[in-house]
């Protein structure tokens, strides 16, 4: 089943457009990675889907019920992180969860189980200061268990890693791997690495829609262009290497390249045996989603 279905997205501000028909579908159990550069509009995509924001036209699904622009129906299914969450400073993590369990409905003794359960999972069952003295990605932390007080069957994050150091951002990558689990999860963000650590599936929004969208696996595998990479122990090895076959190339590590339209790798594995030549490392490289993003944005 899918979580979220986009239809013929278009929202304009002015005399600019950002959505010009967007099709966007994020399956059940994914953690899927939405992508774009600052203003292409991510945050008006999650606005809308949240019933925030009107659209000029288009459709929007979550799980399987309609969004209707001002009603907040299809929200009892969504945990949402803002990119800027706001908190009330003068609390401690603890209460800012009852707090907002409590004007959600909830009851106390489901509000301090629930509590505990998402202070451990995001690490801040010890933290007793108030969140004014909290860093970024403690506030960032303290946000992703507030969306998921309600158990949501999908959890929307805003660029939840953009403002953080390297530690803070693999704390939060690992709490959304850990969710994956109990909710879908759906974060936009700019840092491809990110997306590649976690994602299952990933979409990328250019000029106003999706340029591409599918599992990251099958994305990997359709870019994939037969480059191979090899690593001989001597240098003279690879060097004689590059002088026999023209295709060859070798960079500043004396690591060689090739690719298999210049050469068949299996001619250059048999002149390898006849010459007994030792290797280190031989591998068919993957693409990076950051050259697979930079060769669809250039086209
Ligand atoms: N309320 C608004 N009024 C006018 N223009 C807006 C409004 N909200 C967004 N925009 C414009 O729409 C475009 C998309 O903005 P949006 O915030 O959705 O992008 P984004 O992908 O989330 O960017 P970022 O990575 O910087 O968060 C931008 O050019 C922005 O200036
Ligand atoms: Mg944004």
């Amino acid at each position: 089943m899918d979580m979220l279905k986009i239809t013929g997205l278009y929202k304009h501000f002015g005399d600019k457009e950002v959505l010009k028909g967007l099709d966007l579908t994020v399956p059940e159990g994914s953690i899927f990675g939405f992508i774009g550069k600052n203003g292409a509009g991510k945050t008006t995509t999650m606005k809308t889907v949240l019933g925030l924001l009107k659209a000029d036209s288009g459709e929007i699904e979550v799980a399987g019920e309609r969004v209707v622009y001002g009603q907040t129906a299809t929200n009892r299914y969504i945990g949402y992180l803002p990119d800027v969450p706001e908190f009330y400073s003068f609390m401690n993590a603890s209460e800012y969860l009852a707090f907002c369990g409590e004007i959600t409905g909830m009851d106390r003794a489901e509000i301090a189980a629930r509590s505990s359960e998402l202070l451990e999972l995001v690490g801040l069952q010890n933290e007793k200061h108030r969140i004014r003295g909290f860093s970024r990605g403690m506030k960032q932390r303290l946000g992703i268990a507030q969306a998921l007080l309600n158990r949501p069957r999908l959890l929307i994050c805003d660029e939840p890693t953009s403002a953080l150091d390297p530690v803070g951002r693999k704390e939060i990558l690992d709490i959304l791997l850990a969710v994956r689990k109990q909710t879908t999860v759906l974060f936009s963000t700019h840092i491809l690495s990110d997306v590649e650590r976690i994602c299952t599936d990933v979409a990328l929004l250019g000029e106003g829609n999706i340029s591409i969208e599918g599992k990251l696996s099958d994305i990997k595998t359709g870019y994939r262009r037969d480059e191979y990479t090899i690593l001989t122990e001597s240098r003279s090895d690879s060097e004689i290497l590059c002088d026999t076959f023209s295709g060859i190339t070798c960079d500043d590590q004396g690591i060689l390249h090739f690719s298999e339209s210049s050469h068949a790798h299996v001619e250059i594995l048999r002149f390898i045996c006849d010459r007994n030549i030792s290797i280190l490392k031989i591998e068919r490289t993957e693409p990076t989603l950051e050259s697979l993003f930079m060769e669809v944005i250039d086209k």
